[in-house]
């Protein structure tokens, strides 16, 4: 499937290859991929200036639908939208009317019917937003902020933007992915971003009970031991173990965890001297890094969270172009105004 075929046209895609909706990066090449880094790029000086604001989506309404709690992904798609002018709506799950019982279709009818064009969803169901993408009015974009352990495209792309910024290139890169893979929705959409853009070796490091099965389907090597899997790195993502997500006892003790497989000065010595230590976050200081790997040197983890806002710029502008476009094309599309 390329982004080009309309006989196979995904559902995120328009039939000329614009995102339209940002569900996963399945499906996405490498040219969709680095346009997507491209126009970041050309964000990140509009977050350098006192007025941080353009005026792409000016007259849209973001809704922020977050079914899981967030910091990070929240904030900067909150950020995002407002440097491109757009109206925001954080809706509160926990006050809304989901507790009284409505559906997550009804939730989105009733916020569709205040003329709303772009929905953020996290949830907890893998699925969730791409069920809401196929049937939501044409013109509205669905934008995954992480579901499940399925995806989250925008950490993921995130990611790649500040591994370019400090390497420059993907290509003969040699990437280790360490901790909690079995849970981590942000591990498999950084294992297909690595691979589309032509790094050398995506390598994970975990105990095997913290493995899914067939890992090396997703496009990985595995390594069980840290220390064998630090040799030659050039970008090391440490990974959250996700308590809330395990099922019985899947490790012997946190400690144990910490000894084998948390990132700490000596282990990270191993790895090439450039290195750099990454982690979506949040982080869990004595779990699974330490903290002067966590603030040190080598430490682009802020950085990180910095890129977040432009590449959510990017992803959302991107994505409202697409739907203009298709609407245009829809004689049944939502009137324009
Ligand atoms: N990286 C990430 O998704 O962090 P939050 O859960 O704080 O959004």
């Amino acid at each position: 499937m390329t982004a080009n075929d309309p006989s196979s046209t995904p559902l995120q895609l328009t039939a000329d290859g614009q995102l339209r909706h940002f569900l996963t990066l399945d499906g996405l090449d490498r040219a969709l991929l680095t346009e997507i880094l491209d126009t970041a790029d050309s964000f990140i000086e509009v977050g350098e200036r006192s007025i941080k604001k353009v005026p792409l989506l000016r007259g849209r309404t973001v809704v922020n639908l977050f079914f899981e709690s967030s910091t990070r992904t929240r904030s900067t798609f909150e950020l995002a939208a407002k440097r491109l002018s757009a109206d925001v709506l954080n809706l509160d799950i926990n006050t809304s009317a989901t507790s009284k019982g409505e559906s997550l279709s009804d939730t989105l009818l009733n916020l569709e019917a205040m003329a709303s064009d772009m929905f953020v969803v996290r949830h907890s169901q893998s699925g969730a937003p791409h069920f809401i993408a196929e049937s939501v009015t044409p013109g509205v974009a669905i934008i995954n902020a992480g579901d499940g352990r399925h995806a989250h495209p925008t950490q993921a792309m995130l990611d790649m933007l500040t591994i370019r910024q400090h390497k420059g290139r993907f290509e003969g890169l040699k990437v280790a992915i360490v901790g909690d893979v079995l849970h981590s929705r942000v591990a498999r959409s950084q294992i297909r971003a690595l691979n589309e853009l032509g790094a050398a070796e995506v390598r994970v490091i975990a105990p095997a009970t913290l493995l899914p099965r067939d890992v090396e389907s997703l496009g990985c090597t595995v390594e069980y031991d840290m220390k064998q899997g630090m040799k030659d790195l050039d970008v090391v993502i440490m990974l959250r173990l996700q308590k809330e997500r395990m099922e019985g006892a899947l490790l012997p003790s946190e400690r144990e965890f910490y000894r084998l497989y948390g990132l700490n000065r000596e282990k990270l010595a191993l790895a090439d001297p450039g290195c750099i230590v990454m982690h979506p976050g949040p982080i869990n200081r004595g779990v699974e890094i330490e903290s002067a790997v966590a603030d040190g040197p080598q430490s682009v983890i802020l950085n990180q969270v910095t890129n977040g806002i432009a590449i959510r710029m990017a992803v959302m502008s991107m994505a409202m172009g697409g739907q203009m476009a298709d609407r245009n094309r829809k004689p049944a599309g939502r009137a324009e105004g």
